[in-house]
């Protein structure tokens, strides 16, 4: 599903990337770990395509780094959502509006848009709330919301940028739960954390590390 082959890249001189490899299958569940500053979210900007390899290519489904043009990109960007640390919602407008905005309603629609929209508030236990503004919801319930945001095109791969990074124990145990069971239904999700105690907590089949510019395949110690 998705393959990244002999990457490089670099901001500035100094490469991020040089040689890097890496391969995803339909479903799996990976954790992306590394040093603040190695590459994680470089990595999902490469695979979201919003910044493009200077070596190799990055290859989602059927869409390549080496021929995509750019009107093509927001197709790509359907089949992959993205979760960051702060969810980011529209302050202006109530919850069940932040998602209706990201389906981009035309009127013949409206009927199957509100469908979908539920459907997904529904998947995260926040309809409750579709009526709140974005300041009266826990950061719990705001991450909810945004995963809920991820999940309205379906998506085939989620890109999960630290999500849990400003939650307490608790409500990180639940988003992780949510999580896998969006997995267990089909999604692919790469988690990037530096947070060593929440991997060993919820273990998964694949940790990949970010050192040396490159991605390796690392076990966490037992203890
Ligand atoms: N838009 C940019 N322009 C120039 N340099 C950048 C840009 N974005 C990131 N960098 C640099 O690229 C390197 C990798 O950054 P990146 O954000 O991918 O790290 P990270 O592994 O996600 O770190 P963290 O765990 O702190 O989120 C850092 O040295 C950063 O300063
Ligand atoms: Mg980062």
């Amino acid at each position: 599903m998705l393959i990244i082959k002999d990457v490089s890249f670099s901001y500035g001189k100094e490469p991020i990337f040089s040689g890097l490899n890496l391969k995803v299958e339909q479903g799996e569940f990976v954790y992306l770990i590394g040093k603040s500053g190695v590459g994680k979210s470089t990595l999902f900007n490469l695979i979201y395509m919003n910044i493009f390899p200077h070596k190799g290519v990055v290859r989602f489904e059927n869409f390549s780094s080496a021929t995509i043009k750019p009107k093509e990109i927001p197709f790509l960007r359907r089949k992959v959502g993205t979760i960051f640390q702060n969810p980011a919602l529209l302050e202006d407008r109530d919850i069940y509006s932040n998602l209706e905005f990201v389906l981009r309603v035309t009127d013949h629609k409206k009927k199957e848009v509100k469908k979908k929209v539920l459907e997904a508030l529904s998947e995260v236990g926040i309809s409750h709330k579709q009526k709140s503004m974005p300041n009266e919801l826990s950061g719990g319930e705001l991450q909810r919301v945004a995963i809920a945001r991820a999940l309205l095109n379906e998506p085939k791969l989620l890109l999960a940028d630290e999500p849990t990074g400003n939650l307490d124990p608790e409500i990180t145990d639940e988003i992780m739960e949510l999580l896998k069971r969006i997995n267990r239904r089909g999604a692919a999700i790469i988690f990037a954390t530096h947070d060593y105690e929440l991997v060993k907590k919820h273990p998964v089949e694949r940790i990949l590390k970010i050192d040396k510019k490159k991605i390796f395949r690392v076990r966490l110690k037992k203890g």
